[in-house]
């Protein structure tokens, strides 16, 4: 480690940051990087094993901050407010809520015409009641600290207009819509609240949830992006740490596209 000190508009030590589905993909490696940059990590995950291992795998290295997992689903009112209760226990405030749990990778890819009501429901309650819950989770302790940031991950979808999973990406579209009203809400109590378009990313989970065919249909599509590569998790770290830190205090409302060049807007 440099002996330099960073910057203070950049530092997130001692933060108290909310990562819903931090558990597994790339929210894992939301978790990881905070916890790596001295962030206080609650990784609030319906995937409780995975979230367990998370912040097991965090506490047990020296350097850094500290993890609690709180087995979490966020279409349920009472166990979004039980993880704001318990983040709070824990780190004695919630600076930060990273809105990323959302059904996706689960998903089957099929036209629209052939999605059932069922799974629109399911896919409407988490990726968009589950975010407005966790906002309002949370919303009472950032109004008394005076400051909060709420990052809510949405899809690069929204600009493309990608077909199948219709359901998906009409929540993501949601989530643009959800973010410009709130941060018009909260501005007020000094709450910032901004979202992230990601572009495809080889999360573990999207790779494992995507045929090899799929995958070139992908790969083809990046010959046509500003940076001709696949997505890679870590390549939307930086974007999340901007926009949890300082250095971003006076953006909100705004939606950040993180894919390479692909969409430009
Ligand atoms: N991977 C991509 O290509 C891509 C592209 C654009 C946007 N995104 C978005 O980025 C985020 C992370 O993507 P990923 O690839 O890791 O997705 P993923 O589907 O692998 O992970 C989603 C996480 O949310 C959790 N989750 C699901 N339902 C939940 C619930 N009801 N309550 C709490 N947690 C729940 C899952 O257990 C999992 O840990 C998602 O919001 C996704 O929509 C991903």
């Amino acid at each position: 480690m440099s002996e330099m000190e960073t910057n203070p508009l950049f530092d997130l030590g001692g933060r108290s940051v909310i990562v819903t589905g931090g558990g597994t993909g790339i929210g894992k490696v939301y978790s990881t990087a905070l916890a790596g940059a001295g962030a206080n990590v609650v990784i609030a995950d319906i995937a409780a094993k995975e979230g367990e291992a998370v912040a097991a795998a965090i506490n047990a290295d020296e350097d850094g901050g500290k993890a609690i997992s709180v087995a979490t689903d966020i279409a349920d009112e009472p166990a979004t407010l039980a993880m704001a209760a318990t983040a709070i226990d824990a780190f004695g405030s919630i600076d930060v809520l990273i809105n990323n749990a959302s059904l996706m990778s689960v998903l089957e890819r099929r036209p629209w015409h052939e999605i059932e009501v069922e799974e629109w429901d399911r896919v409407m309650a988490v990726n968009l009641r589950g975010m407005f819950l966790c906002c309002r989770a949370v919303y009472g302790q950032m109004k008394k600290q005076g400051r909060g940031k709420i990052i809510n991950i949405s899809s690069s979808r929204f600009w493309s207009g990608a077909p199948n999973r219709l359901h998906y990406s009409t929540s993501k579209a949601g989530v643009i819509g959800l973010t410009r009203s709130l941060s018009s809400e909260v501005g007020d109590d000094n709450i910032a609240v901004n979202a992230i378009t990601p572009g495809f990313t080889e999360s573990e989970t999207q790779l494992a949830s995507s045929t090899t065919q799929y995958l070139q249909g992908q790969s083809d599509r990046y010959r046509a992006r500003a940076f001709k590569r696949a997505e890679q998790p870590d390549d939307l770290v930086g974007a999340v740490m901007f926009l949890a830190s300082d250095a971003s205090n006076f953006i909100t409302g705004q939606t950040l596209n993180v894919d390479g060049g692909e969409n430009m807007h």
